[in-house]
């Protein structure tokens, strides 16, 4: 997937996640000394940094691995086996045929495909991305490896949201048959903590505290909101975030307190200050931290009353 290289530096800049790369170094231990296949399963709210953490250790592979990915998207109606498609356009051959024939393969024989292909470029590293967005017949192929995983020398990683897993979502149903399973492994990834947001903050002269009470650590908020250099957060942001959020309690709560079209009001607590100051810019521009933190104002200046009531805050 193309990568913007401010994406490429931010997640160079990869903090708190030395002991979930062990795990993934571990899983890829086994396969490579061909003690046998695994499944590990990466989860965590929208945007804690799944990708990040998967595209991080996909880098540190062994040229003699090899690494094929796919991804789920969000969409109204799922393309089905989405994230197979995409392995199969990588690999070709029969397992290209299976996924293009005009009739569609069954998850089985699909299952089939993958299984003889993953024997013939062992050992191998899949990711499939964003589990949670998965039709049916990428879940069952997904069942059916999973319980055969053993016996092929590949590590595959599949991400997913466990923010937006409700009781009766069909993942869960998989993530509940596989539990004990000896080959299959889960990944939590917490947030990040108030020392990390201060580390990330540092270079720009942000109240750190503060940053760290309105994101909670959820690094996509942290490092957008720090990219996003002004007082407000830019409106590409709140569209970002807004999309990843959409069906995400947790994130979506956090969001509303950061989200300038309700802020609180000022007599709900002091004054607040959530102002990134890239290095470099005028302090004019950027009040430093240790200068006097200032009243949170709405956008255009207008009073806390009149602005709510024009954009329909509660
Ligand atoms: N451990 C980390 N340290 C510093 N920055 C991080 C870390 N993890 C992620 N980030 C930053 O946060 C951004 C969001 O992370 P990422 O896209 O990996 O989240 P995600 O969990 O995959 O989100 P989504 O659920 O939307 O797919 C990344 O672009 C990266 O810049
Ligand atoms: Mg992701």
């Amino acid at each position: 997937m193309a990568q913007s290289s401010t994406a490429a530096g931010r997640e160079a800049n990869l903090l708190e996640r030395s002991a979930e790369l062990a795990v993934l170094a571990e899983q890829l231990k086994a396969v490579t000394s061909r003690a046998g296949g695994r499944l590990a399963f990466v989860a965590g709210e929208a945007g804690v940094g799944k990708t990040a953490l998967v595209r991080r250790f996909a880098a540190t592979l062994p040229a003699t691995v090899q690494l094929m990915s796919g991804a789920c998207d969000a969409l109204v109606t799922p393309r089905p086996l989405a994230p197979f498609l995409d392995v199969a356009a990588l690999t070709g051959g029969e397992l290209e045929e299976l996924a293009l024939a005009r009739t569609g393969a069954k998850p089985h024989e699909f299952a089939a495909g993958l299984m003889r292909e993953l024997r013939q470029r062992a050992p191998s590293v899949i990711v499939l991305e964003d589990l949670h967005w998965a039709d049916a017949a990428t879940l069952d192929v997904l069942r059916i490896v999973a319980r055969r995983v053993e016996s092929v020398d590949s590590l595959i990683i599949a991400t997913f949201r466990d923010d937006e897993l409700d009781r009766m979502h069909p993942l869960r149903m998989l993530l509940g048959g596989l539990a004990g399973a000896g080959a299959v492994t889960r990944i939590k990834l917490a947030a990040l903590s108030e020392a990390a947001v201060a580390q990330l903050a540092e270079p720009y002269g942000v109240d750190a505290t503060e940053l760290y009470r309105l994101t909670s650590g959820n690094a996509f908020y942290v490092t957008e909101v720090l990219a996003g250099g002004t007082h407000a957060v830019p409106a590409t942001v709140q569209d970002a975030v807004l999309a990843r959020t959409a069906g995400s309690a947790r994130p979506a709560a956090r969001w509303s307190k950061l989200h300038p079209s309700c802020p609180r009001p000022p007599s709900s607590g002091s004054s607040r200050r959530c102002a990134p100051r890239p290095s470099g810019t005028s302090t004019n521009a950027w009040p430093q931290a240790s200068s006097p933190r200032r009243r949170m104002e709405s956008p255009s200046g207008t009073s806390w009353r009149a602005w709510r009531w024009r954009h329909r805050c509660p």
